[in-house]
């Protein structure tokens, strides 16, 4: 795919796909991490004198226009993170939208209304992306944690204008073959989480890619029944353990060692700081349920790390919402941020709770990367094409 060094961009209106697609509270942003990670895609557009305007979606008005999902509201946070006013066109396609690019001036950022507002956009139609492309010229696309999603202003308009990812979606896009693509090996992935059912395509695409997989969270407990433990009143898919088996199998004959608890944290109710002791994996009571790893499983995922050159995280390891069953996620987390502090392992994690625990945790900052992804980060995880990845590289052609 081009970079934005690959485009002439001077005097160019370049449509700049981005996601900021944030969490919010009574109209207030409250995590403004996606809006500022877009930052340095639109300064580098205006220093090669091109004008951003943004395309984005919010929330997921299926095609008719909801109030309460304008992407309005997010302008005073966009505009702090920019540091510069930033003009909002209340449509994305039309003589508003082309009223408001036409009175641009070198300096500008536009941002228009939600693309999703138009049934066009999530159809990819055709005629709904012929409109968006000529607001501009060029076409710049920063929203990874969108490319899984095939619509006009992820995958459309890439065919349609000269087009290049931006600096958001190049570094994703590197830090994601650097840790499955072409990583530097032993590669160690950590998933986990409450379903196998929900993660049964990543599991079987990361067998084949990882030398080490710790399982964990909700779905270690499957995997433990699959072996004929009992795991009392413990969140596990008893109808999975078939397709249990059949991962710890095939894994065995792609040469990758799956790492599942070997000691377990249990208590008699889901709540913060209920009384709680450490049992053996295959010992936990008939009237209790595993809400964390143990400090034995914790040593040895910190082993683990410690002889890999390569890890790749995705879910929370027990229930890090509630304390203290967020201490194995924490102290394995600690364990990848200090070895990435010393230049010994390539840390990437991504998909939205990981994000979560991770910060809960402290560790965020240490990791070599943090994806800004949930859904997409997972689909690449599972090996697939991303549409809006793949319509970027073909537009390079
Ligand atoms: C996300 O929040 O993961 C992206 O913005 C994609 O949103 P979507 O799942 O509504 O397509």
């Amino acid at each position: 795919f081009n970079t934005l060094d690959d485009m002439e961009l001077d005097g160019k209106v370049v449509l700049t796909r981005v996601d900021v697609n944030v969490p919010m509270e009574n109209g207030q942003v409250t995590d403004a991490t996606r809006i500022e990670k877009i930052v340095p895609t639109v300064r580098k557009i205006q220093e090669k004198g091109g004008i951003p305007v943004l395309l984005a979606h919010f929330d997921r008005p299926k095609g008719q226009r909801v109030d309460s999902m304008s992407l309005r509201q997010i302008v005073p946070a966009l505009e702090a993170a920019l540091g510069q006013t930033v003009a909002f066109a209340p449509e994305a396609v039309g003589g508003d939208a082309k009223r408001a690019v036409a009175a641009l001036k070198p300096g500008d950022v536009l941002l228009l209304e939600n693309t999703r507002f138009y049934p066009g956009e999530e159809t990819n139609e055709q005629v709904f992306a012929a409109s968006l492309a000529a607001l501009g010229q060029v076409y710049v696309n920063d929203a990874f944690s969108a490319a899984h999603r095939a619509h006009a202003s992820t995958e459309g308009l890439a065919r349609l204008l000269p087009s290049a990812a931006g600096l958001l979606m190049e570094a994703e896009l590197n830090a994601l073959d650097a840790a499955l693509g072409n990583p530097e090996r032993p590669v160690v992935a950590v998933v986990g989480g409450a379903k196998v059912s929900t993660k049964l395509d990543l599991l079987s695409n990361l067998i084949r890619k990882v030398d080490h997989l710790v399982i964990g969270g909700g779905m270690a407990n499957t995997f433990l029944v699959a072996q004929g433990i009992e795991v009392g009143k413990s969140l596990a898919e008893r109808d999975m353990a078939d397709t249990a088996r059949q991962i710890l199998s095939d894994a065995k004959s792609a040469g990758c060692t799956i790492h599942l608890p070997v000691d377990v944290v249990v208590a008699r109710e889901f709540a913060a700081n209920a009384p709680h002791e450490v049992v053996a994996a295959d010992a936990c009571p008939a009237d209790a349920m595993i809400l964390d790893a143990g400090p034995a499983t914790v040593a040895k995922i910190r082993e683990v790390f410690a002889q890999s050159r390569t890890l790749i995280w995705n879910g929370p390891l027990g229930a890090f919402e509630i304390e203290p069953f967020d201490a194995a996620t924490n102290a394995a987390a600690a364990a990848a941020a200090e070895l990435t502090r010393e230049g010994r392992l390539v840390s990437v994690a991504g998909g939205g709770d990981t994000v979560a625990a991770l910060n809960k945790a402290g560790a965020a900052e240490d990791f070599t990367f943090i994806s800004t992804a949930g859904g997409a980060f997972l689909e690449w995880m599972e090996g697939k094409d991303l549409p809006g990845v793949a319509a970027l590289i073909a537009s390079r052609r």
